[in-house]
């Protein structure tokens, strides 16, 4: 089997042939963070998707993403080195469960956590990502407000503006629900000088914990811009990696229990396959594409 850096050479070759870019998600593999031509959050994996004037993406996450990307570059070929790569969260509602969400309260507006399918993008009136989900929901003048399908983000997002009457849905993210009050409490003891992050997918009881509850890409600010030495981080296990890269003076503690196994099914391998055979392409339902792109592109313009 090759070794890393020969397999990192071949992509690195074809991707030049393919006229391709590498975008890769903060909780991927390290060999895969490494070799990315741009790591971000989901917001700013949209935007560079948005932006790029290669033909080709490779896009390393979880499937909304490479939608999302689709949805953002529909003249752009985008491929997923491994199409089985999902988000449970996302598969929490379906577009009927939202339909009939929406139907118990008429003429209130959804805001939709691009954590979702197309489908349910097609039924929604913007989308968001944790790092503008606040700004997002300010923008709608009507209430309530419905909010899926994360219940957390979508009750930290209630917290940030309570003059606003959100209604939640009942969806979750499992890896960061592994992140127990006392896990980051038995942290706190042992490292009592280090700061804690969290993402607002985490539950209540861990964000109030917190120093700071934000998304990847506020993560990887925050940790550039302390002057605190040690870090607790709070989200999926994979953030600690590209934090303790970009900070190699100050020292991150990871949360082992908090592993998103879709995110680690991309590999250097599969990556390779997918630009020499070009699999795994993402394509819109075209009954849902034109809708679905509206509630993205609104919430890119909302900045
Ligand atoms: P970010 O948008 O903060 O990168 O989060 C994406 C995600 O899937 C969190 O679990
Ligand atoms: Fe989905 Fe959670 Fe994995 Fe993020 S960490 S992709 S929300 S399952």
């Amino acid at each position: 089997m090759a070794d890393q850096s020969e397999l990192v050479a071949q992509i690195n070759k074809l991707k030049t042939q393919r006229n391709a870019i590498i975008l890769a998600h903060n909780y991927q593999l390290p060999e895969i963070q490494d070799m990315a031509d741009f790591l971000g959050d989901s917001l700013g994996l949209s935007r560079q998707a948005a932006a790029t004037d290669a033909e080709v993406i490779i896009f390393c996450g979880v499937h909304f993403m490479a939608e999302s990307a689709k949805l953002l570059a529909p003249d752009k070929t985008v491929l997923m080195p491994d199409v089985a790569a999902g988000c449970p969260m996302a598969d929490m509602i379906t577009a009927q469960q939202l339909r009939d969400f929406k139907a118990a309260h008429p003429g209130a507006p959804v805001v939709a956590y691009v954590n979702t399918t197309a489908a349910v993008k097609a039924e929604s009136d913007i989308c968001c990502t944790s790092s503008n989900a606040v700004a997002e929901v300010c923008s709608l003048p009507e209430e309530p407000i419905l909010f899926v399908p994360d219940v957390n983000l979508g009750e930290w997002t209630q917290e940030q503006v309570p003059e606003k009457k959100i209604v939640l849905y009942p969806g979750h993210c499992a890896p960061h629900l592994n992140i127990r009050p006392e896990i980051i409490q038995r942290l706190k003891q042992e490292h009592p000088d280090a700061a804690v992050i969290v993402h607002p997918e985490c539950v209540k009881e861990v964000r109030d914990m917190a120093d700071v509850v934000t998304s990847t890409g506020g993560m990887v600010r925050f940790a550039r811009e302390t002057d605190v030495a040690e870090i607790i981080v709070g989200t999926e296990k994979g953030m600690a990696y590209r934090l303790q890269k970009e900070n190699p003076d100050k020292t991150f503690y990871p949360i082992e229990q908090a592993l998103c196994p879709n995110m680690k099914k991309t590999t250097l391998p599969k990556v390779l396959n997918a630009l020499k055979n070009m699999t795994g392409e993402i394509n819109i339902p075209p009954d849902v594409v034109d809708k679905a792109r509206q509630s993205v592109e609104r919430m890119i313009e909302l900045g």
